[in-house]
């Protein structure tokens, strides 16, 4: 059996549908609204080549007036998931409707979309049945990131499609109100997987990692990515505002899955905050959930060649898997061009999130899932942190800031958790994770990746 397709990670056969759930503990009142998670959720028999690759399935639970009104599971119903339609066209085009959106769920403008890197939005609506594929009117010809950023302070919502094919990178600034406002290539050496990115005031941030694209892996029907230890490693730093050039920094190769955030020094540095894989780590994650971990993997022998044997198969995999990040923040220099490194802490961490309306701006706190199952609230100014282990799995973070909330970490933190009893969403106190409250969910949700509180004033 397959890594990702056991345990936590098991998918579940069906869709389902529960009212009224059950709750410990006193929900905020304030909280009406829905916390959404997506992940990827194979159909039941299906074969499945890498964690990845699952079609999406977003999980809902919608709170009202201290109320747990629903739980809904529904996967995103892609070209892909109805009728299999072939991403790669006979004619070499891509049809970047016929992808797993499986990544992220958002809120922009009143609408609810489901990500993935590879292909469009998906629009949900807000019972999370799929509407459809969406361009923006026909302007978004790129595929789009699953992790856009939304600039509190305009409102606009940035983001970036990357492709196997050029244009390898494309900036795109979406208005306030929904609105393609802006589409921008931007050079770079090759193809890579770009998982997320950065901003600040002034600037995007880019990580340009040695995740290369490679079109054997593809042929073979793998996840069509591998390390490429001559590809180098590179953050750049690009104007908002008019079209000047990127400033490239070259950094210690590594890989960064998720920033925590970027901001503008004051100092005319850009300080950038994310989970940092080593060679060696990212090598024995990918091997771990189904991606070929080398290029000896791919056919063409490197430096990689006794990790990725070691991440091959059997029970070295399952070690393998526990390839791990770390908390690191970068300073890049703008009047020197150099990048200092650091790394903040020891612990294996994922997932960091933030105060969303911190996004881009000096921030003390960040909120990080250490090793799969405890929650580690970073304090940045004092250099502390908080651990709260949950004896389980429990998912990633999503902060919500308290009404008229006085400091940064005022506010819940939404997650779920779970363990051989089954699932929960959990509300915890940001200020010292402690348990506020606790919504019982009428079966397990499968490990996943992102999601969002989307409260009632996002949706239409
Ligand atoms: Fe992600």
């Amino acid at each position: 059996m397959d890594l990702w397709l056991e345990g936590h990670r098991a998918p579940v056969p069906d869709e389902t549908t529960a009212h009224d759930l059950p709750v410990a503990g006193a929900l905020p009142p304030e909280l009406n609204g829905r916390y959404l998670r997506n992940g990827p959720n194979p159909k039941p028999g299906e074969p499945s080549a890498h964690w990845f690759t699952g079609h999406g399935m977003v999980h809902g639970v919608r709170l009202r007036d201290g109320r747990a009104e629903w739980y809904r599971n529904r996967w995103v119903r892609t070209r892909r998931f109805t009728d299999g339609t072939p991403f790669v066209r006979a004619d070499g085009t891509l049809d970047l409707t016929s992808v797993q959106a499986n990544t992220h769920v958002v809120a922009h403008d009143g609408t609810v979309y489901a990500l993935v890197e590879a292909g469009l939005p998906y629009e949900l609506t807000p019972d999370l049945d799929t509407v459809g594929p969406c361009d923006f009117g026909g302007l978004l010809t790129t595929a789009m990131t699953a992790h856009p950023k939304r600039d509190p302070r305009t409102g606009d919502l940035l983001f970036f499609g990357y492709g196997f094919i050029p244009p390898h990178l494309t900036y795109h600034r979406l208005s306030a109100d929904g609105k393609l406002v802006e589409s921008r290539e931007v050079a770079v050496p090759g193809p890579t997987m770009m998982h997320d990115f950065a901003i600040t005031e002034n600037h995007v941030v880019w990580l340009d990692l040695p995740m290369v694209f490679d079109l054997e892996l593809a042929g073979r029907g793998a996840m069509p990515f591998r390390w490429d230890d001559s590809y180098g490693a590179r953050l750049g730093v690009m104007p908002r505002v008019g079209d000047g050039p990127v400033r490239w920094f070259d950094v210690d190769p590594c890989y960064v899955f998720h920033v925590g955030n970027a901001y503008e020094n004051g100092r005319g540095g850009v300080v950038l905050t994310g989970a940092r894989y080593r060679d060696a780590d990212i090598a024995a994650l990918w091997g771990g959930i189904g991606g070929a971990s080398s290029r000896t993997e791919a056919g063409t022998a490197g430096p990689a060649a006794p990790r990725a044997a070691a991440a091959g198969a059997g029970a070295a995999s399952v070690a393998a898997a526990s390839g791990t990040s770390r908390l690191h923040r970068w300073t890049l220099d703008l009047a020197t061009g150099r990048a200092s490194e650091e790394v903040l802490d020891d612990r294996d961490v994922e997932f960091p999130t933030l105060d969303d309306g911190r996004t881009g701006l000096p921030h003390r706190y960040l909120y990080t899932v250490a090793a799969g199952s405890s929650l580690v609230k970073y304090d940045l100014r004092t250099g502390t942190a908080a651990e709260r282990g949950f004896g389980g799995h429990v998912g990633e973070a999503v902060f919500v800031p308290a009404e008229d909330a006085r400091s940064e970490d005022e506010g819940w933190l939404l997650t779920i958790a779970s363990d051989r009893a089954g699932s929960r969403l959990l509300v915890l106190d940001a200020a010292d994770l402690s348990e506020r409250a606790r919504v019982e969910l009428p079966r397990r949700v499968p490990a996943g990746f992102h999601g969002s509180w989307i409260p009632d004033s996002d949706v239409r």
